[in-house]
């Protein structure tokens, strides 16, 4: 799961997504993790706004630490999720990617847009992320318990 900053919307992809794979009982054949394209907040925690709504929700947000994105993933990682098409194109470097699609080519309700950038809005803006994310999530844990035939 990959953003710009990897403190708002890749952590709460990572920490929802984590969790449907581990109801699924996909959790030792499915690994996620997330990461930002900048080095922003690399080693810091998630937005407190992003914790707070993840939290709100029912999820621990506390484990989150910040990364940057590693191109050496392109071999190592089956997908490479991003939220947004500069996303898209930071990490592509203008190579074709066919393991890196946008998060939301997964929504099962409106499909192929952007997970938007809460960082500079208001807090209903955590809470459209998680709305996205959790129907993206529990879309996407179907498709992939469909690919590895659980
Ligand atoms: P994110 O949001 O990419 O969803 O983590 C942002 C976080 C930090 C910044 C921008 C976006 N920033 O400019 O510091």
């Amino acid at each position: 799961m990959v953003c710009l900053g990897n403190i708002c919307r890749s952590p709460v992809a990572d920490v929802v997504m984590s969790a449907r794979v581990a109801e699924a009982g996909l959790d030792e054949v499915v690994e996620v993790f997330s990461a930002g394209t900048a080095d922003y907040h690399v080693g810091k925690g998630m937005d407190p706004r992003s914790a707070q709504t993840l939290t709100a929700a029912g999820y621990d947000a506390t484990r989150h630490r910040a990364q940057q994105f590693d191109h050496a993933w392109h071999d190592e990682v089956d997908l490479i999720l991003v939220m947004d098409h500069a996303n898209h194109a930071d990490v592509t470097a203008g190579r074709e990617r066919a393991r890196v699609r946008l998060f939301r080519d997964f929504d099962p309700v409106d499909a192929g847009g952007e997970v938007p950038d809460p960082y500079y809005g208001g807090e209903e803006g955590f809470g459209e992320v998680l709305d996205m994310v959790e129907r993206t999530s529990a879309h996407l844990v179907g498709l992939l318990a469909d690919v590895v035939g659980r």
